[in-house]
């Protein structure tokens, strides 16, 4: 499955641990058969294992160093995490900010070990400068809706309209994502208009009573011909 991508970030949440982690995982596995929209996870690091081991979805780690395997105590590596069962990693969050220098440095240790990169970012010109680095994605989220329940896809298209173009324009290959306050069929509908590849999204799903019934929600305004199957 490829496009379009709901990449759901447990951040260090309580209500995405231990069982809930595993619920998650398990509503994203059943949405995604019944849908053919790819839905991944990105879950604490302790979870890394158990969640790619136990369900069939793409599962992602929320930061990795980069560096290579070697004396780095208390650093994580791509290689690491790919043993644990990620496919990816999401790089340079907002909660977790890196230098241009680290980023790059993690672009690249991803590209090594296989691992499909997610380069966030809060505003066009830093979209471009991930871009250029050469991810899989870059993940337009403005900080200040993140977490805010105000959906970036309502209050301000205008960015992501801009940072799609300023990434093509960079990197033709690069796919885009966006973030922030993302919670309805509506969003991930306006997100696609906009000429994303899809969402990140944290809160709506992970914090919700039922898991599934968001993600249901938030598959099913993707046009069929976008779907696989
Ligand atoms: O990584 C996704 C996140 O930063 C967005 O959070 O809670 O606004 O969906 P939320």
């Amino acid at each position: 499955m490829g496009e379009p991508f709901i990449l759901i970030n447990c951040k260090a949440l309580s209500e995405g641990m231990g069982n809930r982690a595993h619920l998650i995982a398990e509503a994203a596995e059943t949405v995604a058969e019944e849908s053919g929209v790819r839905i991944g996870m990105a879950p604490v690091y302790t979870e890394i294992h158990p969640v790619s081991h136990h369900f069939r979805i793409p599962v992602f780690a929320q930061h990795i160093d980069g560096v290579p395997p070697g004396a780095y105590t208390g650093h994580v590596t791509a290689a690491a995490v790919r043993h644990a069962g990620a496919v990816g990693t999401l790089i340079n969050h907002s909660e977790r900010r890196l230098t241009l220098a680290g980023i790059e440095a993690a672009v690249r240790a991803a590209r090594d070990a296989r691992l499909e990169s997610v380069v966030c970012t809060n505003n066009d010109p830093t979209t471009a400068a991930a871009a250029a680095l050469g991810p899989d994605y870059v993940a337009i989220e403005p900080p200040e809706l993140i977490g805010s329940g105000v959906s970036v896809c309502k209050a301000d298209p205008g960015i992501i309209r801009r940072s799609v173009e300023a990434a093509r324009k960079v990197n033709p290959q690069v796919k885009v994502l966006t973030g922030a306050g993302i919670q309805t069929g509506e969003c991930v509908k306006i997100a696609l208009e906009l000429g994303t590849n899809g969402v990140l999204l944290a809160s709506s799903v992970v914090k919700a009573p039922d898991p599934e019934k968001v993600l249901r929600d938030l598959v099913s305004l993707v046009p069929a011909t976008r779907r696989v199957g």
